[in-house]
């Protein structure tokens, strides 16, 4: 089926050269084309013609973009949306000056969602996050990362990431499924790391790439989780069964993760709110991605990741919400992107590239999604603004009109509302 998207105002293509990615100052460059239409063959972007030669074709179906501005489709790399239960009580307890880290280390934090999702079935975790997805989605998100994290058990986290791919199969978007199991140490084994190290790298690794579930494992390194010994044992053995590898790291304290996280070459390294001077020398340059998450800084009160430090140091910089109950209970990329402008002083140009390409670099995938270029899916989001600055500058207004996945409307804002 040969269809084309005609005549939007404008087109932000994220062109990268067929680089896939944008470093440094690179990022600030996103390219614009005016008066063109996107020709879109078996779900690929065929071409990218001059409205003047539409006339010249033919098409089995035209979609009308008159007046609205289409972007890649927006890839959110960085989520823990697989969750149950509420922690509105360590909000208030914040509010009050309690710390994250000292809710954590008191049985709360993750343990407390831990205990929501083992209560949960398959089908009420279905029901709970269904919805959430659905949000993304209405974004103009069309990939969407989703870890487990939240079971710690090799029953709760396989049902987990059951469930993810449930969604994956079902829903019209890409979802991608995350091991996390080395999110903290389950209360079972609080005392005994090195049985659930045990159970996560003779039992849940194997099973789980064994079986399709997930081709990409994260942890959490830091104080009162997991230590960069620890992290390394992981993925020195994820490595050799063929995943992908990802890693929250220096979050509040710096324990040596980014050198681990190095040292396999992950594709990312995310957080980053406390990284020192010397790791971002360490990561100027490399093709580890640094996947930035100001919603949590917002959420916690917390400090922000250097951002222009790190985009002036030659690095490639992603955006993600984090999506989750206890640090960013943000299910909106859109205002993750204004915080990235009026927080880290990122541009308009800089925070795109950050929620398109260099996110899709962040899971892999930037040679098949991230930007509008010949050869890839036809993934688009369409908003309904004159200039794309005005989706960062209307916070909290959803002004994406149209979500394509493959080339198919996957969502579409009812225009009378
Ligand atoms: O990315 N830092 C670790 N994990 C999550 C928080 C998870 C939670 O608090 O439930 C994060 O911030
Ligand atoms: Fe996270």
């Amino acid at each position: 089926m040969i269809k084309l998207l005609k005549s939007p105002a404008k087109i932000v293509t994220v062109d990268t050269d067929g680089l896939n990615y944008k470093r440094g100052k690179d990022s600030s460059k996103i390219n614009v084309l005016y008066d063109h239409s996107i020709v879109i063959e078996n779900n690929i972007i065929k071409d990218l013609i001059p409205n003047s030669k539409v006339g010249d074709h033919t098409f089995e179906k035209v979609i009308d973009l008159s007046g609205l501005t289409i972007l890649p489709g927006l890839v959110e790399c960085h989520t823990h949306t697989a969750f149950a239960g509420s922690r509105s009580n360590e909000f208030l307890m914040r509010l009050k000056g309690a710390t994250y880290e000292e809710i954590a280390e008191s049985g709360g934090g993750i343990i407390s969602t831990v205990k929501a999702v083992r209560q949960s079935s398959f089908e009420e975790l279905v029901r709970i996050i269904k919805p959430k997805i659905n949000l993304f989605i209405s974004q103009g998100v069309t990939t969407l990362e989703i870890k487990s994290g939240y079971g710690l058990s090799y029953y709760d986290e396989i049902k987990i990431l059951q469930v993810i791919n449930y969604f994956k199969q079902t829903l019209p978007i890409n979802i991608i499924p995350t091991f996390l199991g080395a999110h903290t140490f389950p209360p079972e084994y609080k005392n005994d790391h090195k049985k659930y190290l045990k159970i996560i790298i003779d039992e849940l690794l194997p099973f789980i790439i064994k079986n399709g579930l997930a081709e990409y494992v994260d942890a959490f390194c830091e104080k009162g989780a997991f230590s960069s010994e620890e992290v390394d044992k992981i993925f020195s053995k994820a490595k050799k069964l063929g995943y992908k590898l990802r890693l929250h790291t220096e979050q509040f304290n710096n324990v040596g993760g980014l050198d681990v996280a190095l040292k396999h070459n992950s594709l990312s390294v995310d957080h980053l709110e406390v990284i020192s001077e010397n790791d971002i020398t360490k990561l100027s340059g490399s093709d580890t991605v640094a996947v930035l998450l100001p919603g949590v800084s917002f959420f916690l009160n917390y400090q922000y990741a250097p951002a222009r430090k790190l985009i002036d140091n030659d690095i490639i910089v992603a955006l993600s919400t984090d999506f989750n109950p206890g640090s960013s209970n943000i299910p909106d990329l859109h205002l993750i992107m204004s915080l990235a402008a009026l927080k880290m002083g990122m541009s308009a140009e800089e925070i795109i590239s950050g929620v398109t390409i260099n996110s899709a670099k962040a899971l892999n995938m930037n040679h098949e999604i991230g930007s509008i270029e010949i050869g890839k899916h036809a993934d688009f989001a369409v908003f309904d603004v004159n200039d794309y600055e005005d989706i960062i500058y209307n916070i909290g207004q959803n002004l994406n009109m149209m979500t394509i996945k493959n080339g198919e409307i996957v969502y579409k804002r009812n225009m009378e509302n």
